[in-house]
């Protein structure tokens, strides 16, 4: 098979999320199952929410709900059957608004279908949610405007478009100062052989199309982005005979990350914040990152870039933030924390995770990634 062009990928993609899979159990491997860490009870809620058959056909490989979201303009790329848009749109309120751009008709015309269902189950008078036909390395051309939104999530999509530059370029115009990107993909261990790039199932089923982990990182100085923060990682195991022994000693992860536009920063000074508490639903801890996990009124020594990003976005009302040195005020003890080696590798957190141990409480209807744990 030759290497399939732009045009042809996106073609085979709509076919495949649009007439071969009617739902998730017809995926031919776990790639878009992959069991994410347990649910928050607010979130899990919401997602309960959700209609059935918009469950029913959600592809997702991970969790793309963040924290702090009230009121906020949230675009989701390539949203599918609206999964994670009914979900987010319970968490902005009716203030908020989230918009979900797909280009498979099929899936949009699910998604439009119980919009009416979800905003009268909501309570919202006037609908806070839209969903657009369109491709998202075309935001543009959907009539998205420069530094429209507080954040954009994605969840499963980009590894199933070829020019990704270019969608992070999209995203980068049209997300505010402080906002973020916060997506659940899949990468790889390795820069994928041919072999393995111009296989049509292993395309359409998100490994095909997975970018090398650590070319995220590049990609997302090129187009201006803070370094990727990494929240969470699991590994995919592949369980289909056939498609394995294509993929032979590549693996691949399910990670989420989160790409922040901020300023850029000196990255040799160190800084100390201290979390005030008061996010809904996070009030007494704060899991920023794989990294980062801030608990009320405790000092944390942070890198600049950290501190940065807290100051600059959403979160800023949330912390104090000084240079290393000057006195902070708390109301607990001082903690003088080592600044630890950030962790940048999904599959070394994946390793390092020990998933099974994890809580688990019943099934979320049509149960996929994201969805089947909850605490
Ligand atoms: C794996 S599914 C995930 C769908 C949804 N995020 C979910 O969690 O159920 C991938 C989706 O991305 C969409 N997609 C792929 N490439 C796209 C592009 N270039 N522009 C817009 N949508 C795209 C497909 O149509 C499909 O609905």
């Amino acid at each position: 098979v030759a290497a399939p062009r732009d045009a042809e990928i996106r073609e085979y993609v709509q076919t495949y999320y649009g007439q071969v899979l009617k739902k998730s159990a017809d995926l031919q491997t776990n790639a878009c199952v992959t069991a994410a860490r347990p649910v928050p009870k607010r979130i899990w809620e919401a997602l309960q929410n959700v209609h059935e058959e918009v469950i029913l056909r959600y592809y997702g490989c991970g969790l793309v709900i963040p924290e702090h979201l009230e009121n906020c303009w949230i675009l989701d790329l390539g949203s599918g059957s609206g999964r994670d848009c009914y979900a987010l749109s319970q968490l902005v309120g009716e203030k908020g608004h989230i918009t979900g751009i797909d280009m498979t008709k099929d899936q949009v015309e699910v998604a439009k279908k119980y919009l009416d269902y979800h905003m009268e189950k909501f309570g919202f008078q006037v609908p806070n949610v839209t969903f657009i036909h369109g491709c998202i390395e075309k935001l543009g051309e959907a009539g998205i405007k420069n530094e429209s939104y507080d954040i954009v999530v994605s969840n499963c999509v980009i590894n199933l478009v070829p020019d990704k530059q270019r969608v992070l370029q999209e995203v980068y115009r049209v997300l505010k100062h402080g906002g973020e990107l916060y997506f659940s993909d899949v990468y790889a261990s390795l820069e994928l052989p041919e072999e393995i790039t111009t296989h049509k199932v292993l395309w359409g089923e998100c490994l095909g199309g997975a970018l090398y982990w650590k070319d995220l990182a590049i990609l997302a100085q090129k187009v201006g982005f803070c370094p990727p923060r990494l929240v969470t990682a699991n590994l995919i195991t592949i369980q289909n005979k056939e498609l394995e022994r294509v993929i032979g000693d590549c693996r691949f992860v399910s990670a989420t990350f989160r790409l922040f536009k901020c300023p850029k920063t000196e990255p040799t000074k160190r800084c100390q914040v201290i979390y005030c508490g008061g996010i809904t639903g996070h009030e007494k801890e704060l899991i920023f990152d794989a990294n980062f996990t801030f608990k009320e009124g405790e000092i944390v020594e942070v890198d600049e870039e950290t501190a940065a990003i807290l100051q600059h976005s959403r979160f800023a009302q949330y912390f104090l933030i000084r240079l290393l040195g000057e006195k902070l005020p708390t109301s607990g003890g001082s903690f003088a924390l080592e600044l630890k080696d950030i962790i940048t590798d999904p599959f070394k957190l994946a390793e390092d995770s020990d998933n099974t141990k994890s809580i688990c409480v019943p099934e979320v209807a049509g149960g996929c990634c994201g969805t089947k744990k909850c605490c």
